[in-house]
C-alpha cells in the first residue's frame, strides 16, 4: 500500500468485529476450547473463502464466530482489530457486534460485551484509538427476538452509540424492524442499517424513512434511483461502502465497475470500510488500495473519502 494512503488519519464506520476473526486466530481459539473444526487446517479454511453471495458467505461467518466463547476470546479477537487499524492509521471506530450470534449458543450477553468493550477501553488507552460500539439486530430473526436483545442491552446501555440491522437483507425489509428501532431511538440510541447491499432501493427508503438511520451501510444500490440519489446527496447521509466485501460476494462483478467514486463525485458522502476483513482480503487500508490500483482513485479523492469518514462519526 502506498504510504501516503497509509498515512491518511481515517475512521472505520463498518466493521463486524466477527468478521474480522482470522482464520490463525479462529484454529487457535477453536483449540483452547476444545472444539472440533470441520477443516483440517487453517489453509484448507482459506481456501473456502469463496463466496457467490451474501448467504453463502454468512454460513461461514456464522459456522466461524462459534469458536467464541469466553471474555477472553472476545477480548482477544478486538484487540487484533484494533492493532490492524493502529497500523493503518485508523483512529476512530464504531464496530458492529452481532449478540444473538452468541446468546443463541449459550454465551451470556455479558460476556460477549465485557471482553469486546476492555479491548475497545485498552485501545483507547494504548494505541490512541477512540471508539463507538453498535449492537446489530440479526433480521432474518423476528423482530421479537430483536426486542430481546435490546432488552439484555439495556443494563449496559452506555455501552453503546446505536443499534444496527444486517445479516441475509433479501425478503427481510428494515420495515419488519420499525418497532422495535423505534424503541432503542427512544432509549437515545442511534440507528444504522444494513440496506441496498443486496437489496433494492426501497430498502434504503424504509431504512431512512422508517428506522430513521442516520447512517445506510453499504447502500451502493442507491444509484438505480435517481429521487433516492438526491435526497441522499441533499441531505449528506452517509454511505458506509465496502468495497472488497463487495466483489468477494458478487455485488459487483470487478473492482473496475464499482461505483464508489462515481458517488463521491456527484456528491454523495462515501466512506471506505472492509465489513469483514478477514473474510474479504484486507482492512480498511487494502480497501482503500484496491481503490487506487483498479479505479484510479487520485490522492485528492482518497483524502475526500478520508474526511468523509470523520465527517460521518457518530461518537
Ligand atoms: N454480517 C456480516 N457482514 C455482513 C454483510 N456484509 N451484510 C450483512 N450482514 C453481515
Ligand atoms: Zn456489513
Amino acid at each position: 500500500m502506498p504510504e501516503w494512503l497509509n498515512a491518511l488519519p481515517k475512521a472505520e464506520l463498518h466493521l463486524h468485529l466477527e468478521g474480522s476473526l482470522e482464520p490463525e486466530l479462529l484454529f487457535a481459539l477453536a483449540e483452547r476450547n476444545q472444539i472440533a473444526l470441520p477443516w483440517s487446517d487453517v489453509e484448507t479454511l482459506r481456501a473456502a473463502y469463496a463466496f457467490n453471495n451474501l448467504q453463502e458467505f454468512l454460513d461461514l461467518y456464522y459456522a466461524g464466530a462459534s469458536v467464541l466463547h469466553t471474555e477472553q476470546d472476545f477480548y482477544d479477537l478486538t484487540w487484533a482489530y484494533l492493532q490492524r487499524c493502529k497500523a493503518q492509521n485508523v483512529i476512530h471506530v464504531e464496530p458492529f457486534f452481532d449478540p444473538q450470534t452468541h446468546t443463541d449458543r449459550g454465551v451470556p450477553f455479558e460476556v460477549v460485551l465485557r471482553g469486546i468493550q476492555q479491548a475497545l477501553r485498552d485501545g483507547e488507552q494504548q494505541l490512541g484509538i477512540s471508539h463507538g460500539l453498535i449492537l446489530s439486530f440479526l433480521r432474518h430473526l423476528p423482530e421479537e427476538e430483536a426486542f430481546k436483545t435490546l432488552e439484555q442491552a439495556m443494563p449496559f446501555r452506555d455501552a453503546f452509540i446505536g443499534v444496527g440491522l444486517d445479516s441475509s437483507e433479501k425478503g427481510f425489509p428494515p420495515r419488519l424492524f420499525e418497532r422495535v428501532f423505534a424503541k432503542a431511538r427512544s432509549e437515545g440510541l442511534h440507528a444504522v442499517a444494513h440496506a441496498g447491499e443486496e437489496g433494492p432501493p426501497e430498502y434504503i427508503w424504509e431504512a431512512l424513512d422508517l428506522l430513521k438511520v442516520k447512517r445506510i451501510d453499504h447502500g451502493v444500490r442507491a444509484i438505480e434511483d435517481e429521487r433516492l440519489m438526491q435526497r441522499i446527496i441533499d441531505e449528506q447521509i452517509p454511505l458506509t461502502v465496502c468495497p472488497l466485501s463487495n466483489i468477494k460476494l458478487c455485488v459487483f462483478e470487478h473492482m473496475g465497475q464499482h461505483n464508489i467514486l462515481d458517488m463521491l463525485e456527484r456528491g454523495v458522502k462515501v466512506t471506505v470500510n472492509s465489513d469483514d476483513p478477514a473474510y474479504f482480503g484486507g482492512y480498511v487500508g487494502e480497501n482503500f488500495a484496491a481503490l487506487h490500483e483498479h479505479l484510479g482513485m487520485t490522492e485528492a479523492q482518497a483524502r475526500r473519502l478520508a474526511q468523509n469518514s470523520l465527517d460521518a462519526r457518530l461518537a
